[in-house]
Parts: structure tokens; sequence; C-alpha cells
């Protein structure tokens, strides 16, 4: 039953994606066909780190109070003033255009009594901030501006008034704060996503469609039901993803890789029952499968692979449809689902039709729900500027993705990834198991964020 390998060496049986991305007609870049992969262990992980209110509150001051954290993108903070809320539990920050190549963070409370300064998360516009409460004043680059009834105030000045900065830092169009006063630099943390987003530049995608949905889950179970392919068959009903690669590049890097368009029957074989592999799939089926992406050809000619139409189908109509020559794009990066995690919540999508960008932050101070952020970032054409973003899409923590038109066939695809969560969340509490176990290596990032998890939590990662 158990193979004799070494843990965590076992692998599907069937093609890797390194042998699917050789064999493609376009040939994939260079990072997509490096693998990275060590045995992290075995040992189940505690249930409480899901559900206790103590483990939470220590989350909140150590992870969210340290951890450097995607705040809005770019294309949010266009104009000098442009004004970004960002709330994450107990916290809120201001991300500013102070000016035209400046972006500051300042926490989003007065200096006064502390009332909080700007009411709603988002975009907005400022010319200056002004507290609501008593009318104190400051400018765009966090300077102390105007006190009323200064006379009665001759112990404050602008070293202890001014708004209170908050590291601010840019990569790949996002900008991220860190709240701590000590952050060290967010390159310290990207690990090999600079070099390899070299090679396709998030700054120049656009957000499409952002979508916020409350989800009935601990933050941390919410994102990893998106940190791997083994869901797939019994979740999805989808014959793919059984042989997906799985990447680990460091302490706060990860990745997967999992085919579209290449099924692999032998690694079917390891899941019950005989759907789509008895008799395998033709590549006429396989096709029928990829007419979600709203495929132009129907056939596949004698000789060639549905994978290798349906991605020169894509370059065809998606470089027609955003002004794009996209003939140079790898069939891998036309059709995969290609994920880079970053440590502690954020999922970057280098796909050009698997485009996404996901957070999953906590709801205040709710330890059983999180807000979970999807955004599709499209490519821009080559000399188009970015344009306003569209206003996030509210769902209800009840209500279904496919209110959400726009999502198209994504839609019933969320709610079955989310869809388990509640009962998950439930599960962690009625078990008589310590904790959750986790597969040696389609699970293993879920194993690495813990891991760093804890250098946080011991103040290990981001202390001296
Ligand atoms: S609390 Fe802000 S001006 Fe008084
Ligand atoms: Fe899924």
């Amino acid at each position: 039953m158990v193979d004799s390998k070494a843990r965590g060496e076992a692998r599907a049986s069937g093609p890797t994606v390194a042998d699917t991305l050789l064999g493609d007609r376009c040939p994939a870049p260079k990072p997509l066909l490096e693998s990275r992969y060590e045995f992290l262990g075995d040992e189940d992980i505690p249930f409480s780190r899901y559900t206790s209110r103590a483990f939470f509150e220590q989350e909140i001051e150590r992870v969210w109070g340290r951890a450097w954290q995607w705040a809005c993108r770019e294309e949010h903070l266009q104009e000098v003033g442009d004004t970004y809320v960002y709330d994450i539990g107990p916290y809120s920050v201001i991300v500013v255009r102070s000016a035209q190549d400046t972006i500051k963070a300042f926490l989003n409370s007065c200096t006064h009594r502390g009332t909080r300064i700007l009411a709603a998360e988002g975009s907005g516009y400022s010319g200056g901030f002004t507290c609501p409460f008593h009318g104190w004043s400051w400018q765009l680059d966090g300077t102390i501006d105007n006190i009323p009834a200064r006379w009665d105030f001759p112990h404050v000045c602008p070293e202890t008034h001014d708004l209170q900065a908050v590291s601010c830092e840019r990569w790949g169009g996002f900008v991220f704060i860190n709240i701590d006063p000590h952050a060290r630099p967010l390159a310290e943390y990207l690990d090999v996503l600079p070099e390899h987003f070299a090679h396709f530049p998030l700054e120049r995608r656009r957000i499409r469609l952002h979508v916020e949905k409350t989800l009935p889950a601990n933050w941390k179970a919410a994102q990893e039901a998106f940190m791997e392919a083994y869901h797939n068959f019994e979740t999805h009903d989808a014959p793919n993803g059984a042989n997906a690669q799985y990447d680990i590049f460091g302490k706060y890097v990860s990745r997967f890789i999992h085919n579209i368009g290449n099924y692999s029957t032998e690694a079917l074989a390891d899941y019950p029952g005989d759907k789509w592999r008895n008799p395998p799939l033709t590549e006429h089926e396989i096709l029928q499968i990829l007419s979600v992406f709203g495929l132009r050809h129907e056939e596949v000619p004698k000789g060639e692979t549905a994978r290798a139409v349906a991605a020169a189908d894509l370059r065809e109509r998606l470089g027609e449809q955003w002004g794009l020559d996209l003939s140079g794009v790898s069939d891998s990066l036309m059709l995969d689902s290609i994920e880079y995690h970053l440590f502690p919540n954020m999922f970057f999508f280098p796909g050009i039709n698997i485009p996404m960008a996901y957070r999953f932050r906590p709801n205040g101070d709710d330890v059983d729900s999180c807000i979970f952020d999807l955004m599709i970032l499209e490519p821009l054409g080559d000399a188009q500027q970015h344009p306003e973003p569209p206003e996030p899409v509210r769902v209800g923590i009840d209500e279904s993705y496919t209110v959400v038109e726009d999502l198209a066939w994504l839609g019933a695809v969320y709610d079955e990834d989310t869809g388990n969560l509640q009962m998950q969340q439930q599960g962690f509490k009625t078990s008589r198991k310590a904790g959750l176990t986790l597969g040696n290596y389609q699970e293993a990032r879920i194993r690495r964020v813990h891991m760093t998890l804890d250098e946080f939590m011991s103040g290990a990662d981001t202390r001296n």
C-alpha cells in the first residue's frame, strides 16, 4: 500500500509537469522548469491554530502587526491625493500617493485622541487629512498642518504628532505595507519572486475584476483550500491536478503548477472509480472540457493535442482582444494554473488565461471567518495605460459566487472551493484528533506556511 521510498519522495504515477512542459509546442520559460522540494516533516498540525482565540490574538500582534502584506495595487493610486484604506484585524492603514513619485502609508489614527481618520476601507481622494472629531489636519505626506485652538497645545510638535508612518514598498504593481516600525526590507521576503516574475511582469496588468467575500473559516483554512490540487477530484469532480508540481522556494514563497488539458490516466488510477480514465478521455473530449475558456476551435486535428490547440486558440483570441502579441507565450503560461504563494496570505498567478491574485485576511476579530479578496489581473495592451480600477464586488457570506456575472464559469468553481470551509471549521472543533494530517508532497506548502508562522509567533523571524 505504502511504497518504500523515503518520506516525501513518492510522486503520482504518470508524466510529471516537467514532462508536459518539455513536450509543449511552445516551450516554457526557465522559472517554470525549476522544481524545488524538501521533506518538511509529517506531524499533524494542531486544530487549535485555526480555532483558538489566544492563538488568533497572538497572530494579530505577531503576524499582522509584523508581516509585509499587500494593501492595494498602484493603479488605485494614480493621482496625487489618491488614497486607499486597508484594514487588517484591528489595524487600519492609509496608503496615499503623496507626490508624483511617492507612495506613503500611515496608521489610520489621529495623533490627538486616536480617532480613525478615514472611515471607509478602499479607494478615495483627499487633498489632505482632517480628523472628524476636533478637526486636526495633516498634509498628504503626514506632516501636521493645522490644530484648532493651537494656543492650548504648546506641547504638540511635528516630531510627535505627524501621522504615524508605516513602512511601504512596491513590487509587481502591488503596494505592500508593514506595520512593524522595525520591518526588514520587503526584498528580503520575496525569495525568487522578483527573478521569476521578471518573465511575467505583474506591473503590466490591470484589475479587470475584484471580488471580496467573507468566508466562514479561519483565514488559514480558507487559503489552504487553494494551496493544493489534491481536492480537485472530489471537490470539483475534475480530472486534472493529480500530478501537479509543488515547489518550496524558501521560508516565504512556494508554488504549484497544475497542468490544464493534459490528464494522466496513470495518476487518476490512484483515485477511486473509473471515471475520466476508463475509457481514457480522447483529445476531442479534452478540448470540450477546455471549451469553458471560450475557444474558437471545436476540433483537434489528427496528430495534434487538445492542449496545443487550446493554447494556440487563446494566444490568438486573447492577443486580438488585448492588442498584444502573444505569439511567443508558452503553452504553459497560456493555459496552466500556476500559483505562487507569499507568506502569510498572498497568491500571484503569472498565467495569461488563469491570471488571479488572492489575499486571505482575518475578518476583524473573528477567529472563525475571514475575507477573501480575489482579483483577475489581465495583461495591459502594449501602449495602454492603467485604467481606473473597478470597485470590489462584495458577495455576502451566504451568497453564491455565481451572482458575479463577470466570473463566468469560475463562479461555480469558487463555490465548490469555498463550499467545504464551514464544515471544515466545524470539524476542527469536534475532532478527537489533535490536528490535521498533511500529504508529504501535495500539501507541503501548507506545512511551510505553518513553519514560518511559528517563526513569527516566537519572534524569531522578525527580531534580531
Ligand atoms: S481626536 Fe482627532 S482631532 Fe481630536
Ligand atoms: Fe479548487
